[in-house]
C-alpha cells in the first residue's frame, strides 16, 4: 500500500499528515524534512516506548538528532498539570532550545500532553505527532488541540498548537489491544456519519476488513478521516463553529464517562452510545429519521461496538451534561445528525433530554432515578 499525504492547509501553520504502512522505518528522515533542530525531546508512554521507542529513537539519531527520551506512565492519568510541569522542567534541564523539537510518540494522551508542553515551553517550540493508536491517527493528532485534564474535568486547560508534521504509520496499530481498536472504530464511524454518504457507504462495505485490521482498508480509512478532520479544522481552526460537529456523540458520551467514573467504560463505547442516543433525539427535535437511526445502529454493530448493557441514573447524567464545558447559558447542547453529512448543533430543553434519558435507561432495564 503506498503512502498517502493529506495536506492540512492553515496558511503559515500548514502541515502534512503522512499515512501509510511502515513509515516509522525512516521517521528520522521524515522529521528532518521539517526541522533543523539539534535536539529532539521524544515523549512517549511506557507501553509505547517499549514497543516502538528503540526504532523511532534510532531513526531520529541516524537523521542527526540528539535524542532525549521522556516516558510517562501509560493512561489518561498522566495527562495532568504535574506531569506536564515535570516535562517542562526536564526540557529546561537538558537545554532544549528555541529551535529544538518535541516528538509525541503515542496515543491521544501523549499527543495532548507533549503537544501542550511544546506549546508552552519557551512560549512554543515545534512539535511532531507520531500517533500510535487508531483514535490518535484518525482524530487527535490532527487539528492542534493540546492540553491536560484538571480534577474538575477533562481537557480544561490547553493551547492551540499545530504540529509541523504528523506521521501516521498504520503498521504501528497492529499491537493495539482490541478494546483500543474498537474505541478508535467509534471515532471512525462518527467521522463517516458526519462526512456523508460516500464515506459512510464505503465504511459499511469495509467494516469487517477494518475490524480485521486489513492494511489497505486501514490506510484508506485513516486517510479519509484525516481528510475530513483537516477540512473541518481548516474551516474553523479555533473551535468557534463548524468544529463543533466533532462532538457528535460526546454530550451523552462525556456524561457517561463522568457518572460511571473515568475508565469504567472505554471512551469509544461511550461516544458510540451517545451517537445512538443523539440520532434518536434528532427524530424528535430535528429532522432525523428512523431509517438513519437504524442504519447507524447497524454500522456501530458491524464495527464491533455493542449497545451498552448497563443503565446509569438519568438525573446524574443530566447534571453531568450541564457541568460539561460545551453547555452554554444553562442549556445542554447536542450535535444532531439528520442524515449522512447533515448536522446541526442545538440546545435541547431539559425536559426533552430527561424524557429520552429515561427511555434510554428503561431500555437497559434501569430505573428512572
Ligand atoms: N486533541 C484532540 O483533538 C483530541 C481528540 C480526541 C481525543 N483526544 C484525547 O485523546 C486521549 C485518548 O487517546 P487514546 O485513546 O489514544 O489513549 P492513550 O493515549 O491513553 O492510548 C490508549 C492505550 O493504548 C496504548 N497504546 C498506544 N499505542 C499503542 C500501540 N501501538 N500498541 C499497543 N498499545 C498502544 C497506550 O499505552 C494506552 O495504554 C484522551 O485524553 C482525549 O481527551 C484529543
Amino acid at each position: 500500500v503506498s503512502e498517502r499525504i493529506v495536506h492540512v492547509d492553515l496558511g503559515p501553520d500548514s502541515y502534512d499528515v503522512q499515512v501509510g504502512a511502515g513509515l516509522l522505518g525512516d521517521v528520522g528522515a521524515r522529521v528532518r524534512g521539517v526541522s533543523s533542530a539539534r535536539k529532539v525531546a521524544l515523549v512517549s508512554d511506557a507501553t509505547v516506548a517499549r514497543l516502538l521507542g528503540a526504532t523511532v529513537g534510532a531513526s531520529l539519531h541516524s537523521a542527526g538528532f540528539e535524542v532525549l527520551t521522556f516516558d510517562v506512565e501509560a493512561g489518561e492519568r498522566s495527562k495532568n498539570w504535574r506531569i506536564a510541569g515535570e516535562l517542562l522542567e526536564a526540557f529546561a534541564y537538558h537545554g532544549l532550545g528555541r529551535n529544538d523539537l518535541v516528538v509525541a510518540l503515542g496515543g491521544g494522551v501523549i499527543g495532548d500532553l507533549a503537544g501542550f508542553a511544546a506549546a508552552t515551553y519557551l512560549r512554543g517550540v515545534d512539535f511532531v505527532q507520531v500517533p500510535t493508536t487508531l483514535l490518535a491517527q484518525v482524530d487527535s493528532s490532527v487539528g492542534g488541540k493540546t492540553g491536560v485534564d484538571l480534577a474538575a474535568g477533562k481537557n480544561l486547560v490547553g493551547a492551540f498548537q499545530q504540529p509541523k508534521l504528523v506521521v501516521a504509520d498504520t503498521s504501528a496499530l497492529m499491537t493495539l489491544p482490541e478494546s483500543e481498536w474498537t474505541s478508535g472504530c467509534a471515532e471512525v464511524a462518527k467521522t463517516a456519519v458526519l462526512d456523508g454518504e460516500e464515506f459512510l457507504s464505503t465504511l459499511e462495505a469495509s467494516a469487517a476488513s477494518l475490524m480485521a485490521r486489513d492494511e489497505a482498508v486501514t490506510v484508506d480509512t485513516v486517510q479519509r478521516c484525516v481528510r475530513f478532520k483537516s477540512a473541518v479544522v481548516r474551516s474553523d481552526e479555533k473551535d468557534r463553529g463548524a468544529r463543533e460537529c466533532l462532538n457528535y456523540g460526546h454530550t451523552l458520551g462525556h456524561a457517561i464517562e463522568t457518572v460511571a467514573g473515568y475508565g469504567a467504560f472505554p471512551h469509544g463505547l461511550a461516544v458510540a452510545e451517545g451517537m445512538r442516543f443523539a440520532a434518536r433525539l434528532s427524530v424528535e427535535v430535528a429532522q432525523g429519521s428512523v431509517e438513519f437511526v437504524q442504519r447507524q445502529d447497524r454500522l456501530l454493530d458491524s464495527v464491533g461496538i455493542p449497545v451498552m448493557s448497563q443503565a446509569l441514573a438519568p438525573g446524574s447524567l443530566l447534571r453531568a451534561m450541564h457541568a460539561d464545558k460545551k453547555a452554554r447559558d444553562g442549556q445542554v447542547r447536542f450535535v444532531l445528525v439528520d442524515a449522512p453529512g447533515v448536522w446541526q448543533c442545538d440546545p435541547v430543553p431539559d425536559a426533552t433530554v430527561m424524557e429520552h434519558l429515561q427511555a434510554w435507561s428503561a431500555s437497559k432495564g434501569g430505573g428512572s432515578g
